[in-house]
């Protein structure tokens, strides 16, 4: 059977038979929302870069931890702001430091909010790395510890989820073991296990004031043009304990969202990073694109591509910027 029996405009007449038939629905519910915590009291120090987003001190990220849940977002990851960088990035891992001060101060004042804690030294060395440096390299096996030791520091400050963003070797294996050992066995774990060396993290840069100071990340992160490398970077995850895994950036890859859902059965989630937020808050500024409208349908596509989580800064606006696509 052929045009004109068959016409698919039929059910696209209203907007009661769209929504009938709409294949793929998206919440806040779905949302974890990526916040950056820094020293001080009363502070928020706007990123230019990020329109909206701030660094903000423990006082002022619980106040807009506490609007996104309140507009249905389940979850924050935080970013440590440290008060000094050194060569092993020892606030990163400190019993002290910015996050599980954050996490401890969320947790009392929202204990239904989802604390994440992204793991990883890029923001609290001196040199801007993931990981030790030893002659002129990251070193992997001397980075795993200090990871551990971060990630146990942020189960014991009340974490939930913990997720490893530096793509060590072995990583997870180690925060999985570490965390058993000291009697977090509940705590989970989302890796970033597909993680690309993404030119997309631009902003993010300036926001977390991580930015390398020599070279690139080319020699842990993952080279953009693969996809196979992906699911082995996963499976591999997933054999070491990853409760969740992560593919990351989200826009540049939804090919690997998809087939990293179509062969794995663990929660799938995606990072809307930086660089893709800010293009639109740029195009939108400068009047060339409707902000919401695109950002719905970005957030949609991720979903589309089979994520089940997804990471975006847009969380705390989701709740009506994804009201008006339903309409
Ligand atoms: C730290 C980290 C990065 C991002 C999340 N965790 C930056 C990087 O790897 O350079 C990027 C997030 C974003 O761009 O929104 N390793």
């Amino acid at each position: 059977m052929d045009f004109p029996t068959i016409r698919p405009r039929r059910l696209r007449r209203s907007a009661s038979l769209r929504r009938m038939v709409r294949e793929t629905e998206l919440g806040p519910g779905r949302l974890i929302y990526p916040m950056f915590v820094t020293h001080g009291k009363g502070v928020r120090n706007e990123i230019r870069s990020m329109p909206g987003c701030a660094q903000l001190s423990v006082d002022l990220l619980v106040q807009e931890a506490r609007e996104a849940h309140a507009a249905g977002v389940p979850g924050v990851i935080l970013f440590g702001i440290p008060a000094r960088k050194d060569a092993t990035g020892s606030e990163g891992y400190a019993r002290d430091g910015i996050v599980p001060q954050a996490i401890r101060a969320l947790k009392d004042a929202l204990p239904d909010l989802l604390v994440w804690g992204d793991v990883c030294l890029c923001e609290y060395t001196d040199h801007g790395h993931c990981g030790v440096i030893r002659n002129g390299n990251v070193d992997n096996d001397a980075t795993l510890p200090l990871l551990a030791k971060a990630a146990t520091v942020y189960a014991e400050a009340g974490a939930d989820v913990i997720a490893p963003s530096d793509m060590m070797d072995g990583r997870v294996g180690a925060i999985r073991e570490a965390l058993d050992d000291e009697g977090f066995s509940e705590v989970a774990i989302c890796s970033y296990a597909a993680k690309y060396a993404s030119a997309f993290y631009g902003p993010f840069r300036e926001a977390a004031e991580s930015a390398p100071q020599f070279g690139d990340r080319r020699a842990y992160q993952m080279d953009p043009p693969n996809a196979l490398e992906a699911l082995r970077e996963v499976a591999l995850d997933i054999d070491e304990g990853a409760d969740i895994v992560m593919v990351k950036p989200a826009l540049a890859y939804l090919d690997v969202i998809r087939r990293v859902r179509d062969e794995f059965d663990v929660p799938v989630a995606a990072y809307n990073v930086s660089g893709e937020f800010s293009m639109i808050k740029a195009a939108a500024a400068a009047g060339w694109i409707d902000e919401k409208r695109v950002a719905a349908e970005v957030l949609l596509s991720i979903r589309r591509a089979g994520a089940d989580i997804i990471l975006t800064y847009f969380a705390k606006d989701a709740a009506e910027i994804l009201r008006e696509h339903r309409s």
